[in-house]
């Protein structure tokens, strides 16, 4: 069985994370804008179908990464204010939601629209609920804005990681850091 402090979580825990992160600011940068004739222009195929392959990708990290959390063992809490252990605690859950929520609006939407998801390497899947093209066009919009969301909250998210390290002086950012950054020790083995 592995051996690791339980200070920080686990390599494989670390390893979800930051793809995830990574992947979610990609589809970001990455994400059409405008409306649904020009996103389906051929002219955009390839960051159209970059964005849809880096959500898929998403989704399915997001799905692994649930079921890694069931098994793997988690650092113990800091010991934190209340509102900021019930702050932290609500932005992650919504983080969560919002991993599955974007992707599915997304293929929702598209699919509704009438829409295969086209992903990169030609690969195509053909919608599989009926043709319902006002509500797909309104939950494609819900899926840009929760986009936006997600980054916003990412952020908030990040800048209280920051604040734990700096202000804090707590091991809660090297907690989701592997050991060979170099930003600090963790001394404490609870
Ligand atoms: C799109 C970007 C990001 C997403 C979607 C995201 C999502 C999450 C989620 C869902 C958790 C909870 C993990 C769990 O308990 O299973 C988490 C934990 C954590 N994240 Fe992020 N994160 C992002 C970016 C960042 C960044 C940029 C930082 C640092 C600057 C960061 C630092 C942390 C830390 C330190 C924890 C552990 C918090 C604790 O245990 O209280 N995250 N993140």
């Amino acid at each position: 069985m592995e051996q690791r402090s339980l200070t920080r979580f686990g390599n494989v825990a670390q390893a979800f994370h930051w793809l995830t992160a990574i992947l979610v600011l990609l589809a970001f940068v990455f994400g059409p804008e405008g409306s649904e004739q020009r996103v389906y222009l051929p002219a955009g195929d390839f960051e159209r179908q970059l964005h849809e392959t880096l959500g898929l990708c998403v989704l399915a990290l997001a799905v692994l990464r649930l079921l890694w959390r069931m098994l793997d063992r988690r650092p113990e809490p800091e010991p934190l204010a209340r509102w900021m252990e019930l702050s932290s605690k609500a932005v992650q859950v919504a983080l969560y939601g919002l991993l599955f929520a974007v992707p599915l609006t997304a293929i929702t939407g598209a699919w509704l629209e009438g829409h295969p998801l086209t992903l990169l390497g030609g690969l195509q899947i053909a919608s599989l609920i009926g043709l319902s093209h006002g509500i797909g066009v309104t939950i494609a919009e819900i899926h840009a804005w929760l986009g936006d969301a997600i980054l916003w909250l990412a952020g908030l998210h990040a800048a209280a990681a920051i604040y734990h390290h700096l202000v804090l002086k707590d091991g809660v950012l090297l907690s989701m850091l592997p050991r060979w950054v170099p930003l600090g020790k963790l001394t404490a083995t609870r």
